[in-house]
């Protein structure tokens, strides 16, 4: 309590200190404050967000073609208990129903993304361009504008043509720049005079570190202390070819704006007075969301990735280092190619300094030398690594706006899934977790960071990549078991809708009543779900009624 007095005298000097220097984010100052009560700027935009694969379904559908992600999840063993996500919501089919789902919350936008093998099934826009494709993102787009709800769209949620993977290796191959791009300004062409917000890549850390490092996700490759590296590099330049391609061919034209969307997880020092704690917790966010923005904003990698793994590349003899450089000319071309950042947050670790010997071998993890930890006493919903740590949020954002020269924000994906095969929709843990963490993002504009929207993640519960529908994350629960796929609100629908209409928190008074009759409408809810369940004598567990293709 002491420190949090020195404290605010040290907050009053820096913000004296500020208008004179170049900002300076400050590692030891973490006031964890009280609730607070306001509103957002007007215009403030709020809504909710999904991806093609973890929705649509209808994966071989309308001449579709296939992903890295088809492939990948029917081959057993690599998704929790062989989910695919072959229907998923069914959400291909089910546009109609899902709008007026997101109407009847008064959403300002919805984000989701564009298969691209739906629009160009072998990934290569000179073989053929698949028309349903195109037609469907069409009806989707115009559904939502009739009905008032901007579109953020997506191009790269994951879902990676087959094809690409299996003659050029995927995002280990430069080639798939140029390819990206085409299928980028088919979509700026397409689609552009109805979008004006768009997200190049979702999450590239997940792509690159699960996707070629670690080999949890698609297309499953484990070439440790490479692999991602060399995935980010291309992923980085083909961000930024899509800019350019977009600023100088749409712009003027379609004026509207071209992003990336990254995800972070904060990481805190153990020890505030400790400076090796600090600097581990700084390298494990540079390593994490600097190795993608740095690039974007400054033209070139964040210097301590650059020293680390230099110094651990030479350690183990290579001539130079496992991070790939960018050439001058590639340097001035990356810089400043992002309109707006979105921002994806789903929890925080604490973080200490910790040395990896060579002999232990060489990856993405161990070239950082730090070790992730939490607090016990930290809520944990149900997954293993998503604990709600909200004033982590706050920290975040102020480091984005310190470190990146305030760029404009928007909140991309934030929210939490629960426990396995939950059935309860009256998700107070999820209404807690919305309500702390949009007041950290409330706290954080009130501090001047440039934030424009909010995205709830997710819509819908669906399926959760390596961990199948074991998690739920949605403001709808879906009923998988059931053919139809039919969807229910949650509690927290309520409570996010009450959020929206008053653009923030009003007082106290009326947040508790939210809250008392949010908890009130899911009992009905539930009641609608168990007589659903019963009359079609299906489990809550999804049964195996669908076929596992082995021989894929
Ligand atoms: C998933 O597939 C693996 C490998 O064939 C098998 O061992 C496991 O039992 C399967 N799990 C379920 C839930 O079917
Ligand atoms: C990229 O793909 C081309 C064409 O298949 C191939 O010749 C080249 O070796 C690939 N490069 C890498 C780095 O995989």
């Amino acid at each position: 309590m002491q420190r949090n007095g020195v404290l605010r005298i040290c907050t009053v000097l820096l913000l004296a200190l500020c208008t004179f220097a170049s900002e300076v984010f400050d590692w030891t100052k973490n006031e964890m404050g009280s609730f607070q009560y306001g509103t957002f700027p007007s215009g403030f935009s709020w809504g909710a967000g999904s991806s093609a694969y973890q929705t649509e379904g209808a994966w071989d559908k309308d001449g579709k073609g296939k992903s890295i992600w088809d492939i990948f999840s029917h081959k057993r063993g690599k998704i929790d208990r062989n989910d695919t996500g072959d229907y998923s919501c069914n959400g291909y089919y089910k546009i109609k129903d899902d709008i007026s789902l997101m109407k009847d919350m008064k959403l300002n936008h919805y984000l989701f993304s564009i298969s691209w093998p739906r629009i160009l099934p072998s990934g290569i826009r000179t073989d053929y361009i698949n028309e349903k494709g195109i037609e469907h993102y069409d009806n989707m787009i115009n559904m939502l504008l009739e009905n008032r709800i901007t579109p953020i769209v997506t191009l790269y949620h994951w879902d990676l043509p087959q094809v690409l993977e299996e003659k050029y290796g995927g995002w280990q191959n430069a080639s798939m720049i140029s390819f990206f791009n085409d299928f980028a300004n088919l979509c700026f062409e397409r689609f552009g005079s109805r979008v004006k917000h768009w997200i190049t890549f979702n999450n590239p850390w997940s792509v690159a570190v699960e996707g070629y490092e670690t080999g949890e996700h698609a297309p499953g490759l484990k070439m440790r202390g490479n692999g991602a590296y060399n995935a980010a590099h291309n992923i980085i330049k083909a961000h930024a070819k899509v800019w350019h391609t977009y600023d100088t061919q749409w712009r003027n034209k379609q004026k509207g704006m071209v992003g990336i969307s990254l995800s972070a997880d904060w990481g805190e020092p153990v020890d505030v007075t400790n400076q090796r704690d600090i600097e581990a917790a700084e390298r494990y966010v540079q390593f994490h969301l600097g190795w993608f923005a740095t690039p974007l904003f400054t033209g070139d990698y964040p210097q301590i990735m650059k020293d680390y793994i230099g110094k651990k590349s030479a350690q183990q003899g290579l001539s130079s280092s496992r991070l790939p450089a960018f050439n001058p000319h590639e340097k001035s071309y990356i810089r400043g190619t992002c309109d707006f950042l979105g921002i994806s947050h789903f929890t925080t670790r604490y973080i200490t300094q910790k040395n990896f010997l060579p002999s232990r071998g060489n990856s993405y993890f161990t070239d950082r030398d730090l070790a992730e930890l939490v607090d016990p006493n930290w809520p944990d919903p149900g997954s293993e690594w998503l604990y709600s740590v909200p004033w982590g949020f706050n920290r975040l954002l102020s480091f984005v706006k310190t470190q990146y020269g305030d760029p404009i924000i928007y909140v991309t994906g934030n929210g939490v899934s629960e426990k396995m095969m939950c059935t309860d929709l009256c998700d107070e843990w999820r209404i807690q977790y919305f309500r702390d963490y949009i007041n950290e993002m409330l706290k954080a504009v009130k501090d001047g960071v440039n934030v424009k929207g909010y995205t709830a993640w997710s819509l819908l519960d669906k399926f959760e990549w390596d961990e199948g529908f074991s998690e739920r994350f949605g403001l709808y629960y879906v009923d998988f078991g059931s053919k139809n796929k039919p969807r229910y609100p949650k509690a927290s629908v309520q409570f996010y809708k009450r959020i929206i209409s008053s653009n923030g928190f009003p007082n106290q008074r009326e947040i508790e009543s939210w809250k008392r009759k949010s908890l009130e409408t899911c009992t009905s809810s539930n009641q609608l779900l168990a007589a659903a369940r019963r009359k079609s004598k299906e489990h809550a567990d999804m049964p195996k009624v669908w076929p596992v293709h082995d021989e894929v």
